[in-house]
């Protein structure tokens, strides 16, 4: 049958090259264009469905088949030289299937580590190295455009899908998806960064409305964007499934023309979040260039839609024309004969080794890390030393050979592990396994985080014996998430069982003055205020990917210096995050029904609608400015070194601040510090601001004890503007500027001043605008 299809597609594309129909690539496009029939441009702006869904989004022809496993395609028109391109999920690797019917290939793909921990490396060439092995493996694979980064802001910690996302900053954000934009693009495959914008809850994914004012926007949920569309050209954007301010985003002109195109340049295409949005003649008109998956029932609208006038066929054909200006540019366009063969074994060593730079060591007590020479038997208690998590769950998975466990990792580091012990947990994670599944009658259960097993207490006879046993205890707590649903504030805490581990652990240990250090292997944040003081150490190692165990092991064992630090707050209390207020904790699952939106609604809080009540005091910005105490400051983290900050100086020309500093590494071993620049606006500002802001970071390379390495740091005037509603512009207040070296949001080592003029850069008021649209509907 697969031939059968092949060889028709053969035959209509010779057929097309001698009768002379113009072809892609070699006649002009617009000519291309307009020997497309109307049906063939409504297929090319609709998705060829989706494997496994049937009825509405049944997977035209054999498009199914060019990558299995991959979230979508474009639709082939051989006759003028159109082939299908393949779009491919995201952002911690490549997402396909990795077994075929009839195939004894495996296609298995690396599992890098998750965004938040590539973020926690504050390290540009770092996340740009690893993006260009995962752009590598969609090259290698046959895809075309990687449907990543994902870089919406951490505003709440319980958000399902923080995991993926990278901070509570719009700079980290920006920087860091630019960083990995440009890696996978080098690979000459696409990337789509996403989800474009102000998808910040999975609860009511699809239908919630998120209100936010115009100031918070741009300073906060757009920013990260304006900075990766303006620093990378990402080839694609993915607009998201929330409404926003009354609009679905995937049909706001607004947000996808005005904005992301006519203010930031942006050049590329536009394609829908899966099934996203509701009307398609509007997602046409708003520059939402492409619907994905694609639905008959969507085609079906466009085609009416220009056939009654409600939609002009030149909107179509720009919609047309920039998607073949992305199909041009593709691999499979190309010709490209992938390999099917990418290097896993090089790749491996590089997700094991980003992964310990991005790791963030929270606690090191008498320096209890690294694990000295005489230590060799180690207590490993917790169920996610042995079964642990290389990353989230939904389409942020990866489907990888193998995820090396802690136990793994430390033994390959040659620690000797207790048999017995071992055998206690494996058992008690069988048992809850079989416990936890969730019924077969789910269809998405595949696409849900699975129940952690509650925590095995052993016995004060178990460890007892553990004490005699070994050097030192180690314990893992671990948490997973993903997509459609929220975490609860029962996950953000620790369970009962999980507080008497520690106590129980720590009790026992200390006892015999032998050493605990706790591995945080989670997605999003958790409470750390009330149990941080048991152990002697504790280390965030995120979710560090498939080498997972071996990276944790290479920072234990001292053989990496961890130089990660916190990309978002860890709140002593979840209530203490002002955004609790304005955001769902009931941990209800998203509707699944696909492509059927369904009315809007507006009755209930935090499910129908969120007000960002906060506006822009999001993370830092409002802990730091309301002097709130934290559990750990927004970018803290400690290393096996230490570092001294001198010579700190400001200069200003044509409008750019430039800052210096000389970060010596004053302690016993190799390490890279991140040095942070925050800013303090002059008293004067017209406007409410933050009581500092982050402008600029950089990271040292590494620096040997003694070494000194000087860090520049630069930020321009347009950077230290904030938005005024009033008057829709950008503006930099005149006056003395504060220039803020720090080592996290709480640790300033030099303070500098500067002025700046006034400027302004006059925009169109996006809320405005949606809010006459609005009116226009009524
Ligand atoms: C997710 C996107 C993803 C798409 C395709 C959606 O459910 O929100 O991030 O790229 O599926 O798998």
């Amino acid at each position: 049958m697969k031939k059968q299809i092949i060889s028709i597609i053969l035959i209509a594309a010779l057929y097309a090259c001698s009768s002379g129909l113009p072809q892609l690539g070699k006649a002009p496009i617009d000519q291309v264009i307009s020997s497309m029939t109307l049906e063939e441009k409504v297929r090319l702006v609709v998705g060829t469905g989706m494997a496994g869904f049937t009825g509405d989004s049944a997977v035209v022809g054999e498009t199914k088949n060019l990558v299995p496993g991959a979230a979508g395609t474009t639709y082939p028109i051989p006759r003028l030289g159109i082939p299908a391109v393949v779009l491919a999920d995201g952002p911690a690797g490549l997402r396909i299937n990795p077994t075929r019917e009839g195939d004894a290939a495996t296609y298995y793909c690396t599992h890098f580590p998750i965004g938040t921990l590539l973020a926690s490396t504050w390290n540009q060439e770092l996340v740009e190295e690893v993006g260009k092995a995962i752009g590598n493996e969609a090259l290698e694979y046959g895809a075309d455009i990687l449907l990543a980064p994902a870089l919406n802001i951490h505003r709440n910690p319980l958000c399902g899908r923080n995991f993926e996302y990278y901070s509570e900053d719009p700079i980290i954000s920006g920087k860091i998806a630019a960083a990995y934009v440009r890696g996978v693009q080098s690979n000459g495959v696409g990337t789509s960064i996403k989800h474009y914008a102000v998808n910040n809850q999975e609860s009511n994914r699809m239908q919630v409305d998120a209100r936010v004012s115009s100031r918070a926007l741009r300073e906060i949920y757009l920013k990260g964007f304006e900075i990766t569309v303006k620093e990378s050209a990402p080839w694609t954007v993915m607009s998201s499934y929330n409404y926003l301010n009354g609009v679905y985003t995937s049909e706001s002109k607004e947000l996808l023309t005005t904005l992301l195109r006519n203010e930031w340049d942006f050049n590329g295409m536009v394609m829908t979040d899966w099934f996203g949005g509701k009307d398609p003649i509007a997602q046409m008109q708003a520059g939402n260039d492409m619907l994905q998956p694609g639905t008959d029932k969507q085609y079906e609208a466009i085609l009416q839609g220009v056939k009654d006038g409600t939609l002009d066929e030149t909107i179509l054909d720009r919609n047309v024309k920039r998607i073949l200006e992305i199909i041009l540019q593709t691999p499979r366009f190309k010709g490209y004969q992938y390999s099917n063969k990418p290097d896993l074994q090089a790749h491996a060593a590089v997700t094991r080794q980003s992964a310990t730079e991005g790791m963030v060591l929270l606690k090191n007590n008498n320096q209890a890390l690294p694990l000295t020479a005489d230590v060799k038997k180690v207590a490993l208690f917790g169920c996610t030393s042995y079964d642990f998590i290389a990353g989230g769950t939904g389409s942020g998975n990866v489907n990888r050979a193998y995820t090396v466990s802690l136990l793994d990792g430390l033994k390959n580091a040659g620690y000797e592990l207790n048999e017995e012990l071992k055998q206690l947990y494996e058992q008690h994670i069988i048992n809850e396994n079989k416990r936890n599944k969730p019924g077969d009658t789910n269809k998405m259960a595949m696409f849900l985080p699975l129940s952690r097993p509650t925590e095995l207490l052993p016995s004060a006879e178990t460890l007892r014996e553990q004490v005699e046993l070994s050097d030192i205890a180690l314990i893992t707590l671990g948490r997973t998430s993903g997509e459609f649903v929220d975490r609860t504030i029962n996950d953000f805490n620790l369970r009962k069982e999980e507080y008497t581990l520690l106590q129980n652990v720590c009790k026992a240990f200390h006892a015999a003055g032998k050493k605990v250090i706790v591995v945080l292997n989670i997605g999003g944040v958790i409470e750390t205020a009330s149990w941080k003081d048991l152990p002697d150490a504790i280390l965030c190692a995120w979710q560090a990917g498939q080498e997972g165990g071996n990276s944790v092991a290479d920072v234990l064992s001292g053989k990496s210096s961890p130089s990660g630090k916190l990309t978002m707050t860890f709140p002593a209390k979840y209530t203490d995050d002002i955004s609790s207020a304005n955001f769902p904790t009931d941990g209800a699952m998203s509707s699944m029904d696909f492509g059927n939106p369904g009315e809007k609604k507006t009755e209930i809080k935090d499910w129908d609608y969120t007000n960002y009540e906060e506006d822009i005091y999001v993370g830092y910005r409002y802990f730091d400015t309301f002097n709130k105490q934290v559990s750990y400051p927004f970018g803290y983290g400690l290393s096996y070194t230490t570092f001294e900050y001198t010579n700190a100086a400001i200069k200003t020309e044509n409008g750019i601040f430039t800052v210096s500093v000389d970060v010596k590494n004053t302690g016993p071993a190799a390490g890279k510090e991140i040095v942070q620049l925050y800013v303090t606006a002059p008293d004067a500002a017209g406007m409410n601001k933050p009581a500092k802001e982050l402008k600029a970071f950089a990271k040292t390379r590494e620096l040997k004890p003694g070494e000194t390495a000087t860090i520049h740091l630069t930020v321009k005037s347009y950077d230290l503007a904030s938005y005024d509603e009033a008057s829709s512009t950008w503006v930099t207040d005149a006056g003395k500027y504060t220039f803020l070296v720090g080592s996290s949001s709480r640790d300033i080592k030099a303070t500098l001043q500067a002025e700046a003029t006034a400027s302004k850069e006059k925009t169109t008021d996006i809320l405005k605008l949606q809010a006459d649209i609005r009116r226009l509907k009524r």
